[in-house]
């Protein structure tokens, strides 16, 4: 009889060996079990959680109101094993009251592991985000801009000028991810550009003419302590969460020198590396980031609404 910790070991030790980024553990939260067969006979198993992000909420903005989350416990068989799984899980599903809107499955899943990538994409699920990770390595020599752009650290006074970069960046999110524009959006990002800004989390500003051009919100994370749904290895991660600059200027280095500030900011605290999630499908995000030295090291996997998957 194969136990959930076999599975567990048999799982990390595959990871380990498809990532060397990946973190040792894989710490499952509590939840409702799934267990399935392979068509080979081997058992594997998942927990499903089920988060609801209502109205007023912050997740609300990057996330369905109702998410499904599997965590799944595949052995040494990602791609049956997640098929397997993944019916399962639409059969567990029927009998559960889901909502028609608003509502996804999602997976977090290793982005190297293409065969688990396979059964995903077969089960309906699209790659929507990916958590992507950077050495703590100086930035690449920049080239100077033309004209008058400027980076400087922002503070409290500056909370109009990021509130305003920010929802432009969420606006244009909304369009090539899992984020949505909810008609709170403005009051949600004030509240919490307020805190950043008040608190020692990074933000920097590029002005062009002394008027605000491009925001990069940035943070610490400390990932010493694992917990369920822990992505990252030990130690002090900087955290890239918002990077935004106006349409007008966009594709003319603004962003890559933002980039360059927290970069080197970055080497100076002296993290493990910096993470952030992007869209694959964001034509602008997905070239941007792996040129600035990020790669994927999570990708989490939806369908919305949940009663899509198949
Ligand atoms: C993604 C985003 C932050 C990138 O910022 P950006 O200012 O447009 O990017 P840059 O102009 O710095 O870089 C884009 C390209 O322009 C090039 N470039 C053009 N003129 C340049 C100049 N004068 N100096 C240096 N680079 C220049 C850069 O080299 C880069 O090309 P490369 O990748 O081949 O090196 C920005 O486009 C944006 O806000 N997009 C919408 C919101 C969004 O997607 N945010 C990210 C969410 S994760």
């Amino acid at each position: 009889m194969t136990t959930a910790q076999e599975l567990v070991r048999a799982q990390c030790a595959r990871f380990a060996a498809l990532d060397p980024q990946l973190p040792d553990d894989y710490p499952v939260p509590r939840g409702e079990p799934l267990v399935a067969r392979t068509p080979g006979g081997d058992v594997v198993a998942g927990i499903v959680t089920r988060t609801s992000n209502p109205p007023g909420t912050a997740q609300s903005l990057w996330q369905a109101a109702c998410v499904f989350e599997l965590f799944p416990l595949l052995g040494e068989h990602p791609r049956e094993g997640m098929a397997a799984l993944l019916a399962a899980w639409r059969d567990w599903l029927r009998d559960q009251r889901v909502p028609e809107r608003d509502s996804a499955c999602s997976v977090v899943w290793p982005s190297r592991d293409v065969q688990a990538a396979r059964a995903l994409l077969d089960g309906g699920l699209t790659p929507l985000s990916c958590l992507a990770v950077r050495p703590p390595t100086p930035p690449d020599r920049f080239t100077e801009l033309r004209g008058t752009v400027t980076v400087r650290r922002a503070g409290p006074a500056d909370l109009d000028a990021v509130v305003e970069l920010a929802l432009l960046e969420l606006r244009y999110a909304a369009l090539v991810g899992s984020s949505t524009y909810r008609p709170d959006a403005p009051r949600l990002k004030r509240a919490a550009a307020q805190v950043r800004l008040h608190s020692s989390d990074p933000v920097w500003l590029a002005e062009r003419g002394g008027v605000p051009v491009a925001v990069a919100e940035c943070g610490w994370v400390d990932a010493d302590r694992p917990s369920a749904g822990h992505r990252l290895r030990p130690g002090t991660w900087a955290y890239v969460n918002c990077v935004s600059v106006r349409e007008q200027d966009r594709g003319s280095g603004v962003g890559q020198r933002l980039m360059t500030a927290a970069h080197e900011e970055f080497v100076r605290a002296g993290v493990v590396g910096s993470f952030l999630h992007y869209n694959p499908p964001n034509p602008l995000s997905s070239v941007f980031w792996p040129r600035q030295g990020y790669r994927p090291l999570w990708t989490t996997w939806e369908v919305r609404p949940a009663t899509a998957l198949r």
